[in-house]
């Protein structure tokens, strides 16, 4: 049975979610909530090793399906692993990236099947969908500029895809949120830290507050 509460942040390379879910992460312990700050892929030690096959750069190519699965069995293990026990724990999970990231990058950034990428990840997470979506959302100038100063240069073989592939992701989130109520998009291009913090915190007062029979 679930009892905690699933927030996910979305949004493309660079976007600043990382920075949102750990304010979020600190705010809520803070409320004396307990938390469980993760990410994807990633998130147990296997589904983290997952994570290094699908970024690390190689001579092979990783083909489309390759890449499909590799983050569902990666979403799988960590939602069997994790996330689950926490929410049937009462904890609030706080996860960087779930299923709309393959809906986005895989679906509408390299235009497979949606249906099938929907399908496969369904399979994946089972029951488990977020109560709440954040998606974070600048131009994808904004985000690629924000990614290379991070990391120096872009590195990883996903952040190297060219600009129109960003485009589709981006419009990507933004299609997926007009269909699902749990998704909300926030506009966050030239604004600061603290002001998206304080958009986030708006946004899941409700979701908490109207979980809280559960805690
Ligand atoms: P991160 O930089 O937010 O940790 O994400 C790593 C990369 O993985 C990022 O470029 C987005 C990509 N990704 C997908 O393409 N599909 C997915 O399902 C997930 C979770 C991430």
């Amino acid at each position: 049975m679930r009892n905690g509460c699933f927030i996910t942040f979305e949004g493309s390379d660079g976007c600043g979610k990382s920075t949102q879910a750990k304010l979020l992460a600190e705010y809520l312990t803070s409320m004396d909530y307990e938390v469980v700050l993760t990410r994807e892929p990633g998130g147990t030690p296997l589904a983290e090793n997952i994570r290094q096959v699908i970024l690390t750069p190689t001579a092979e190519t990783l083909h489309p399906m390759t890449e499909i699965l590799l983050y569902a069995a990666s979403r799988a293990q960590h939602v069997e692993e994790l996330i689950k026990p926490a929410l049937a724990a009462g904890k609030v999970v706080i996860c960087d990236r779930f299923i709309d990231s393959s809906l986005a990058y895989q679906g509408y950034g390299l235009g497979r099947d949606l249906q099938m990428v929907s399908e496969i990840n369904l399979a994946a997470v089972g029951a488990v969908l977020p109560d709440l979506t954040i998606v974070i959302d600048i131009t994808v100038e904004e985000a690629l500029e924000r990614a290379i100063s991070r990391s120096g240069q872009i590195q990883d073989r996903i952040e190297s895809r060219d600009l129109q592939f960003h485009q589709r992701v981006r419009q990507g989130f933004l299609e997926l949120a007009k269909d699902n109520p749990r998704m909300k998009v926030l506009e966050a291009s030239g604004k600061s830290i603290e002001q998206i913090h304080s958009e986030v915190i708006n946004q899941v007062q409700p979701v908490i507050s109207s979980n809280k029979a559960n805690f």
